[in-house]
């Protein structure tokens, strides 16, 4: 039933949050002897999982070693190496769940979700810019609605896309830069693969969400999902990626947890990183950012809001709230 639980101690590139969950969640199985289990167990499965994933963290952030980092660098690059290789999908890079890829090795299932997780808007015929894609899982879903979508993401050159990345006092700033050159040169070619498959039309343009260039044009529909939270400066985000749509915005994002709920209707948000906490590459989360904030600042660009949804959706083996905001120019 279990795979092998991998080391994950002492590799450069570094665990990434998705391995260290991978085997923690193995763990839990392999002690409860479930794959999945009951809905009466659920709640302490996944307690179970969370507290490992931290204990976890803790460990590979404290274990010490003069042994040289074990090299993953050569092999994930040629595995993850796609393009002309007509042998198969990428090996890596899999932050959506697609039918072409490993059936385990996904962060998000929101495969028969996407209309609710983009706030159900209409897509035939628009024309969307879509910041933050990964491997594609909702460009392709909006190309088979009948939208044409150019995306736009880091591409894995730090110094033609600067990234939003913490380095803290004492994090090896190299290794954290290699580890996200790697993720996301396997989420750009994994993208490129999902138009192979679907034979789409879609465009990837690598650029961040606050120089995207003016040749790709006006647009009906923008939608930045779950991307603002890894933006260090949101609003400066939005506030570019707005000049280029006519009509429509959605936004979706995880729900505050860090905020109180009576603060999810005032116009404020958490600083999430924690000192004590390693950054994972590729994986910055920023903010917490209110629902009200959100629709306070479309509301001074001159949006309307006329939809705010909060839903669940499936994130490893458990279910996280986002809020799809849908605002319309005014
Ligand atoms: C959490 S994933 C969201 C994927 C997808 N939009 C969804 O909602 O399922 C965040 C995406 O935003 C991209 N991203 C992060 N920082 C960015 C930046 N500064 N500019 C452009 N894209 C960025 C990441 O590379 C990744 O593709």
């Amino acid at each position: 039933m279990c795979r092998a639980i991998k080391t994950l101690h002492n590799f450069s590139p570094p665990a990434t949050a998705d391995e260290i969950h991978a085997s923690s969640l193995q763990f839990v199985r392999k002690l409860s002897g479930f794959t999945k289990p009951s809905k009466a167990n659920e709640e302490a499965f996944n307690r179970a999982v969370d507290e490992v994933v931290h204990a976890a963290h803790h460990l590979l952030e404290s274990l010490v070693t003069n042994a040289p980092p074990r090299n993953r660098e050569v092999s994930d690059v040629e595995g993850e190496s796609t393009i002309g290789r007509p042998s198969g999908p990428p090996t890596r890079g899999y932050y959506h769940r697609v039918p072409y890829g490993p059936p385990d090795r996904w962060s998000w299932d929101l495969q028969g979700d996407e209309r609710r997780y983009l706030g159900g808007i209409p897509l035939v015929g628009k024309r969307v810019l879509e910041i933050g894609p990964a491997n594609g899982g909702l460009t392709f879903w909006m190309t088979k609605e009948g939208a044409s979508v150019v995306s736009v993401d880091l591409g894995p050159d730090p110094e033609a896309t600067p990234w939003d990345l913490l380095v803290r006092p004492g994090d090896d700033e190299r290794e954290l830069m290699l580890g996200m050159s790697l993720g996301q040169r396997a989420l750009n070619d994994n993208w490129r693969y999902g138009r192979e498959y679907y034979a789409g039309d879609a465009q990837l343009v690598t650029a961040t969400a606050y120089d995207i260039p003016r040749e790709v044009g006006e647009f009906d529909v923008l939608v930045y999902a779950s991307v603002l939270l890894h933006l260090r400066d949101p609003l400066r985000a939005l506030e570019h990626g707005l000049s280029f749509v006519r009509d429509t915005v959605v936004i979706t994002d995880v729900v505050p947890t860090l905020l109180p709920k009576e603060d999810w209707e005032r116009p404020v948000a958490h600083l999430v990183p924690y000192p004590s906490v390693r950054t994972p590459h590729g994986g910055i989360t920023w903010w917490h950012l209110s629902p009200k904030l959100v629709e306070h600042y479309l509301e001074l660009r001159g949006f309307r809001i006329v939809r705010r949804e909060i839903g669940e959706f499936r994130h490893f083996s458990r279910n996280v709230e986002l809020f799809t905001i849908v605002a319309t120019r005014t």
